[in-house]
């Protein structure tokens, strides 16, 4: 057994756990300086953040334009890496801003808690016993000792369901929890472990498992969004109908519709502009993804897009999107993380919701444009204009020569970075 370098790991400085990393994963030095960068999160905040921190990660952080969300202009900032992402989410909202944009709404911020209660002799009449004492456990909740009390939030309903399992039957409580602001992880876990000992001391058994559910249903927020046939024609620059693109879209939805694995394409194109968001402004995207994907099979059991479009009376493509988001926009890395703070500025929300609304109108746009490329000119060709230019940046082209090497890397058809260094080399040769 080899000797563990990294015993002791989290009580080293940065710069001593850099150290250790340097020798067991032979990087340079120059590498090591560049893991030394600062962006707008100081290395000495990220420590404080989570364990062990050596270095803070840096992705870009793009502006989605042209979103008119419930009458009013906004901007959105999507923290990514995959190239198209913005673009699409930009170009699909300004292609619905004179429709009038999305028209959004959200649940209150109602988490989950649950408890899972085991050897229990009478489940029925357990059951039965909380019903009785619910109303007196809510008021008992109603103390500023708990969290969210005092910002009108706290313990709003008890819920009991008996699961059959290999271990007999189990009790399983939830505590629905209106968090307001926050997520609410935490402010959940509190409550649960508050009532247990008392839910267990009425009922008998033994309280396990106490934890917040991330399967979010009564926090979902939804919207909705018209593309007139004019605007759907305008985005082919004329080549094909209106009429033509509306239902070529509305075939590509029914393929989700009815196959899981285009479903689950479709959603996860949903999810770049939701997860983007939720990176921006420091939320659990982990979260986010499990519960959308979960709520993707509640209905019917088979797994189903998260978005749905027809054709209304006058024509016109609508599109909707209902998606559980369990987002906060305090607590956590909100509070931490600069860039965090100032994306939720650009946003402009005041609430947890008016966060989720924005949310739901972006994953709603970045699905309008994911199937309106793939049921008209198809996804590449977009997507490598986009790659063309990064290839060009790769290949060390300044921003007077981006646009016209990835230009020509297009005309020529061959859009790789062995070709973006030899068109490179082939235009500073001549200028030489
Ligand atoms: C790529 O990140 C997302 C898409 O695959 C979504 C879709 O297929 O609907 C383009």
């Amino acid at each position: 057994m080899e000797n563990n370098v990294f015993e002791g790991f989290y009580k080293k400085t940065i710069n001593e756990r850099l150290q250790i990393l340097k020798l067991f994963s032979n990087l340079q030095e120059s590498e090591i300086d560049l893991l030394k960068v600062n962006g707008p999160l100081s290395i000495e905040s990220a420590d404080k953040m989570i364990e062990n921190v050596f270095a803070v990660h840096c992705l870009p952080v793009g502006l989605a334009v042209n979103f008119l969300i419930d009458g009013k202009q906004k901007v959105i900032p999507y923290v990514v890496e995959e190239p198209s992402v913005v673009a699409a989410a930009s170009n699909a909202a300004k292609l619905c801003y004179f429709s009038g944009g999305f028209q959004t709404g959200a649940d209150k911020s109602i988490m989950i808690g649950q408890i899972q209660f085991l050897e229990i002799k009478d489940i029925k009449k357990a059951q039965k016993q909380i019903e009785d004492k619910k109303e007196e456990l809510i008021q008992l909740s109603k103390t500023e000792e708990l969290p969210m009390v005092k910002y009108g939030g706290g313990l709003i309903e008890i819920q009991t369901r008996v699961i059959e399992s290999s271990y007999g039957p189990m009790l399983i409580v939830h505590l629905l929890v209106d968090c307001v602001d926050s997520m609410g992880a935490n402010t959940i876990n509190t409550y649960l472990e508050f009532f247990a000992p008392k839910i267990n001391e009425m009922i008998g058994g033994r309280a396990a498992i106490k934890i917040l559910s991330n399967l979010s249903i009564y926090r979902t927020a939804w919207a909705k969004a018209i593309w007139t046939q004019k605007a759907l024609e305008e985005s082919t620059k004329g080549a094909i109908k209106g009429d033509k693109v509306l239902d070529l879209i509305l075939e590509a939805y029914e393929f989700a519709r009815v196959d899981p694995f285009r479903a689950v394409t479709h959603n996860k194109g949903i999810m770049n502009g939701i997860s983007s968001i939720a990176l921006a402004t420091g939320n659990d995207w982990r979260a986010i993804e499990a519960s959308a994907h979960a709520y993707a099979s509640l209905n019917n059991s088979t797994y189903q897009p998260l978005t749905k479009y027809y054709k209304d009376k006058d024509g016109n493509l609508v599109g909707e999107i209902k998606v559980p988001l369990a987002v906060g926009i305090v607590g956590g890395s909100t509070t931490i993380n600069p860039t965090n703070k100032i994306c939720l500025k650009i946003l402009d929300v005041k609430t947890a919701q008016e966060l989720s609304r924005i949310m739901a109108a972006a994953g709603l746009a970045q699905n309008f444009a994911a199937i309106r490329a793939l049921a008209t000119e198809g996804i590449q060709r977009g997507h490598m204009k986009l790659h063309a230019r990064n290839f060009a940046a790769a290949a060390g082209a300044d921003s007077n020569l981006i646009d016209r090497v990835s230009r020509m890397m297009i005309e020529q058809n061959k859009i790789s970075l062995d070709n973006a260094k030899k068109i490179l080399e082939e235009l500073k040769s001549k200028n030489n």
